[in-house]
């Protein structure tokens, strides 16, 4: 089954900077790019994944971390949301969209994320697409609560799945190295040195630098993995063929 993952970064559909807002228009454009890759059958199968952008950052922000009860509740209400949102998007625009709560498959054991890959396996062996997001998890070794970004759960899906291929949305157009969009950018030999632009408004998970860090040991088990920025056309050609513009990661 050749797998595509697509991280449709909480910046792009909503305003780190404003709590709790939407941005619809992107979120259609995008929705419907996914739909033509699916309906160019680009890949077999599709899984997407979106972070917390104004939803899940502000409300960790808030409470400082998802440490106690109320804090993972009200972490996991907003996620909840938020999906419900993207995925009625994602199904008015074609897509056989299935929203599947992190929380539901996914556990830490102290530093190690495990999510029940065979049912989001099965799922997509269906013909659907489920659509993840970055949540607040229980820890079942530690017995406390934790964040799982959504860049950890597509990483993590992308090496367990052997995927195609992994992409990236964000709010930039790639990553910047001096100044520019590096159009290659790899992970042993880039990382060290990459300069940090910072996120604006709220973040609990560290923008661009730790989306790539958690790709280390994983990348080598993944055809290949773009980031790039929420241009329509430019998320169905970094899917289907490869991106004008954007930066590839390598090992
Ligand atoms: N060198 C860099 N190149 C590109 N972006 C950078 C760099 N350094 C910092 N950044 C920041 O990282 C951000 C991307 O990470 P961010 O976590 O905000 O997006 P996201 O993962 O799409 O959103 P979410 O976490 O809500 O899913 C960029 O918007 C930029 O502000
Ligand atoms: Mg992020």
């Amino acid at each position: 089954l050749r797998v595509h993952i697509v991280k449709i970064g909480g910046s792009v559909i909503s305003d780190k900077t404003r709590p709790f807002s939407i941005d619809y228009s992107t979120l259609e454009k995008v929705a419907c790019a996914l739909n033509r890759c699916i309906k160019k059958r680009c890949a077999d199968a599709l899984v997407i994944v979106h972070g917390g952008g104004g939803f899940g950052h502000y409300v960790v922000d808030e409470f400082g971390s998802v440490n106690s009860v109320e804090a993972f509740l009200r972490t996991v209400e907003v996620m909840r949301e938020l999906n419900a949102k993207v995925v009625e998007v994602l199904r008015l625009k074609g897509v056989k969209a299935l929203g599947i709560d992190t929380h539901a498959v996914a556990e830490f054991r102290g530093s190690s994320l495990r999510i029940d890959v065979d049912k989001v396996r099965t799922v997509i062996e269906m013909g659907l697409v489920p659509v993840l997001y970055g949540d607040a998890v229980v820890d079942i070794e530690e017995k406390s609560f934790k964040i799982a970004s959504g860049d950890d759960i597509c990483w993590e899906l992308a090496y367990l799945l052997k995927a195609e291929r992994l992409v990236f949305v964000t709010r930039v157009p790639g990553v910047f190295v001096g100044g520019r969009v590096a159009k290659v950018f790899s992970l042993s030999r880039d990382l060290r040195t990459l300069e940090d632009i910072g996120v604006g408004g709220h973040d609990v998970t560290g923008g661009m630098r730790a989306k790539l860090l958690k790709g280390v040991g994983k990348i080598k088990s993944i055809g290949a993995v773009y980031i790039v920025g929420f241009d329509p056309r430019i998320v169905e050609q970094a899917l289907c063929l490869e991106p004008e513009v954007g930066t590839r990661v390598v090992e």
